[in-house]
């Protein structure tokens, strides 16, 4: 490989910083690029194209407990990682589909269209507390007091999870998703993502316990009602439905975050939006295209193949970089502009292929509700200080996002 490029330019302060720069240069050697045998994986997949095509390619699989097992058993010393490799986002083949299919039923388009009154209910009511927490020129954190709570309250009606018991995961299930970032993670860290786990693990157990006895109408009551006939084991349920939860709301807060930012950034985009909110879709899809929440995905070869004319060999895994893509040349016309006039904007945002985003319905269906109604209810949002730095490609976000704004008495959009 270019000896200007290594993965250790991704991995670097620098390159965490901004990844960009790294891809910008990557996509001036190639679609997908050699590294050598002592590497990790055994080519990044940068280009538009490719990165598709390894996707959508069920040769390409995400890694799994046969994966790991091929290589190392002391994952099954850590309730994390057992947790990760029994849900279906980390299995392949057939038992994939087996889960994800029940996760599907019950995920319909009907249940997503019945929550629309909800997720616009609990935006106007974060967007009444920001408007109090802000009142008189204090700054307010976007991130706490928004971007976490809407999507933790939308994915926690959607399941069934008490309004009481949402305040209790956000922090739980940081500490759980820290070992997802790419590269060796501390052991602090480790040790952390394994409490998580099993506090994680007895709540939803608690949780599937409780639907059973007595059922509503929430997705934990339809997704133990369609697995009556034991179609899912007791973990795959559980821990399937422990990462539904965490996907549910982890990556939807980033992209507000990330969205927030760029609106700042671009007062011409965002009075546009204020006069227009039906250009919220567009928008939405770009600032996932351009600010996306993962960067990255992992998929090992179950034979030996090839991927834009790199070999891999059967069992060697790429790094694919859905981050890079979207800012691909050859796919995007100005890929380093954020503009929201942008028409066939097919980002790699949500994934392609077997393991495409479940929830992307309902994340794009948050994002259109709540961005045209965060502008118009606060015709002046500004920094309050300079947000802190984005440093993970997984779950690439602000911790913190401190703003002033300026408020309406109420929401003009009801
Ligand atoms: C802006 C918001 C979101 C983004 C950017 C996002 C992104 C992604 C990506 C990139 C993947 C695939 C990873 C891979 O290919 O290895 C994925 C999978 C998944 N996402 Fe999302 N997601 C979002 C919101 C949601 C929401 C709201 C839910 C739940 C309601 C959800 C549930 C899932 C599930 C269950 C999977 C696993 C699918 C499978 O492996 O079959 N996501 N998401």
């Amino acid at each position: 490989m270019d000896a200007a490029v290594s993965l250790s330019g991704l991995l670097s302060e620098e390159g965490r910083r901004n990844p960009y720069e790294f891809y910008a240069r990557l996509h001036e050697i190639g679609e997908a690029i050699p590294l050598g045998p002592a590497d990790r994986y055994a080519a990044i997949v940068c280009g538009y194209e490719a990165v598709d095509q390894v996707l959508c390619d069920p040769g390409f699989r995400v890694p799994d407990a046969e994966y790991r097992d091929s290589s190392e058993t002391w994952w099954r010393d850590h309730p994390v990682v057992r947790t990760l490799l029994t849900a279906f986002p980390n299995v392949n083949g057939a038992d994939h589909a087996r889960v994800r299919r029940l996760f599907g039923r019950a995920f319909t388009a009907r249940r997503l269209a019945g929550l629309e009154p909800y997720i616009i209910q609990s935006t106007n009511r974060w967007l009444d507390r920001l408007a109090e927490l802000g009142a008189d020129g204090r700054p307010v954190d976007f991130m706490a007091g928004f971007a976490v709570a809407l999507p933790v309250d939308v994915i926690g009606e959607l399941l069934g999870v008490p309004e009481p018991d949402r305040a209790w995961f956000p922090s739980r299930v940081a500490d759980f998703d820290a070992v997802l970032e790419l590269g060796q993670r501390p052991l602090r860290e480790v040790k952390a993502a394994n409490t998580a786990a099993e506090e994680l693990s007895a709540y939803f157990t608690g949780l599937l316990a409780s639907r059973r006895a007595d059922p509503g109408d929430d997705l934990i009551s339809d997704l133990v009602r369609l697995n009556d006939p034991g179609l899912l084991s007791e973990s795959e349920l559980l821990h399937s439905l422990i990462i539904m939860f965490n996907a549910g709301f982890r990556a939807t807060s980033k992209f507000f975050g990330n969205g927030l930012a760029l609106l700042i950034e671009h007062p011409d985009a965002t009075a546009a939006l204020r006069a227009d909110p039906s250009l919220a879709p567009a928008y939405v899809e770009e600032i996932l295209r351009y600010e996306p929440p993962l960067h990255f995905a992992v998929r090992y070869a179950a034979q030996d193949t090839e991927i834009a004319g790199v070999p891999i060999a059967a069992g060697r895994s790429v790094l694919v970089l859905a981050g890079a893509a979207n800012r691909d040349p050859r796919r995007f016309p100005e890929p380093d502009t954020f503009d929201p006039t942008r028409t066939d904007n097919r980002h790699l945002t949500f994934s392609a292929g077997p393991h495409f985003c479940l929830g992307a319905a309902l994340g794009r269906l948050e994002g259109r509700l709540a961005l045209p109604r965060l502008v118009s209810r606060f015709p002046v949002l500004t920094l309050a200080t300079e947000p802190g730095e984005r440093r993970t490609l997984m779950l690439r976000g602000f911790e913190e996002l401190p703003v002033h704004l300026s408020s309406r008495e109420t929401a003009t959009i009801s």
